[in-house]
C-alpha cells in the first residue's frame, strides 16, 4: 500500500502496459493493439492483469488518503490539546487524558513526557511528508533529510515512550505496557535496518524497512482508530472492561501494529508475485479494511479528539 503511493516499480511488478512503450500521439494505435488484437486470449489475460494491478494500486491510494486525513486530524488534536495547555502553563490539563501524565515536581519524567508529545507532532507531520510521491520525485534531497529526521526522532519518541511506560505507567494494565514496549523495541530495530540498508545502497530493502517503520511508528494512531472502529462496529465497548483491561484491549495492545504490519507484508507479496485474481482479492480486502479504518477515524474524531478541544 505505501509502495503504491510512492510509485515504486520493481521488475516483477511491472504491468504489461508499462513494459510496452506507449505512443505519445493518442490518435495512433499503441503497439498492444496493432500487434495483438484485443480478442486473443493473451490480450484478454494481459488486460485483466493490467486491471488487477490498477485495482491494487487504487486500493493502496485510497488507504493512503485515509491515513493522511486521519493522521492530520490526530496531529491537530495533539498540537491543540497538549500544546494549548502547555502554552497556558496548565500542564495538569494533560492528566484529563493521560494516566501516567504530568507530575508536579517530577522534572525528568515531565521532560520526557513533554518531549514525547512534541516529537509526536513533528514525527506525524514528517511521516506524511515522506509518503508524498510528488515530493519524493522532485525533491529527493528533502526526502532524504526528512527521512533521516523522521527515523531519528521516532527513535527518540520510542525511548521517551519506553521510559514513560515503565516509570509512570499507562492505561490498560500489563498487556498494554508489554504491547507498547514491544512496539517501541520494533521501532528501534526497523529504523536501524532502514538506515543501515540506505547507507549500503540497498534501496529496495531500505524502502521495505522504511515502510515497516512507518507502520510501527503509526501504532499509537492505529490503536486509537482501531479501538473506535471496534466500539462503533459493536455499538459498545465489547471486550474492553471498566478498567480498560478486557480481552479486546489485550489483543489490540499488540494487534494495533502487528495487524497493519501483516497487511503490509501481504500487500508487498501480492504486488510483486501474485496473479490477477489474487491481486483483485487483495484490492477488495484492502478497500474493506480501509473503510473500517475510515469508520475508526470518524469515531476517534467525534468520540475522542473533538470533545477534548
Ligand atoms: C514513535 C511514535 C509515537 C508517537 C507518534 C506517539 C505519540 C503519542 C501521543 C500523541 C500521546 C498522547 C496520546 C493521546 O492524547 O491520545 C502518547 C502518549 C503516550 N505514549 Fe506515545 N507515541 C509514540 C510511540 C510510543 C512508544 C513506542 C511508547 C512506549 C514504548 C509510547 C508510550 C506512550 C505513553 C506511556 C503515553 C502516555 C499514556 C498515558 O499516560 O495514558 N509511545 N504518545
Amino acid at each position: 500500500m505505501v509502495a503504491a503511493v510512492i510509485g515504486r516499480r520493481r521488475s516483477g511488478t511491472l504491468a504489461c502496459r508499462e513494459i510496452i512503450p506507449r505512443r505519445k500521439d493518442p490518435f495512433v494505435l499503441g503497439p498492444e493493439r496493432s500487434v495483438l488484437p484485443m480478442t486473443t486470449p493473451s490480450a484478454i489475460s494481459r488486460t485483466s492483469a493490467d486491471g488487477a494491478a490498477s485495482a491494487l494500486r487504487l486500493a493502496g491510494r485510497f488507504w493512503y488518503l485515509t491515513v493522511v486525513v486521519g493522521q492530520l486530524l490526530f496531529l491537530i488534536y495533539v498540537a491543540a490539546f497538549y500544546g494549548g495547555a502547555a502554552a497556558g502553563a496548565n500542564f495538569e490539563k494533560w492528566n484529563e487524558v493521560l494516566v501516567g501524565g504530568y507530575v508536579a515536581g517530577g522534572h525528568v519524567g515531565n521532560l520526557a513526557l513533554a518531549s514525547h508529545l512534541l516529537l509526536a507532532v513533528v514525527i506525524t507531520a514528517g511521516g506524511l511528508l515522506q509518503l508524498i510521491p510528488w515530493l519524493r520525485a522532485r525533491a529527493l534531497a528533502f526526502h532524504r533529510w526528512n527521512g533521516r529526521v523522521y527515523l531519528g526522532l521516532a527513535v527518540l519518541a520510542a525511548l521517551t515512550g519506553l521510559y514513560m511506560v515503565w516509570t509512570r505507567g499507562t492505561a490498560g494494565g500489563l498487556a498494554m505496557r508489554a504491547g507498547i514496549s514491544v512496539n517501541g523495541l520494533l521501532i528501534l530495530a526497523c529504523a536501524a535496518l532502514a538506515w543501515i540498508n540506505a547507507r549500503r545502497g540497498r534501496i529496495d530493502a531500505h524502502r521495505r524497512w522504511a515502510m515497516r517503520s512507518f507502520i510501527l511508528i503509526s501504532g499509537v494512531w492505529f490503536f486509537r482508530v482501531g479501538l473506535m472502529a471496534w466500539i462503533l462496529a459493536h455499538q459498545g465497548p465489547v471486550g474492553i472492561g471498566d478498567d480498560f483491561d478486557g480481552p479486546f484491549v489485550r489483543f489490540w495492545a499488540y494487534g494495533c501494529y502487528l495487524v497493519p504490519l501483516g497487511v503490509l507484508e501481504i500487500y508487498l507479496r501480492v504486488q510483486s508475485q501474485a496473479g490477477a485474481r489474487t491481486r483483485l482479492a487483495a484490492a477488495l480486502g484492502l478497500t474493506l479494511l480501509t473503510l473500517f479504518q475510515a469508520l475508526g477515524i470518524f469515531g476517534a474524531l467525534v468520540g475522542m479528539w473533538l470533545p477534548r478541544l
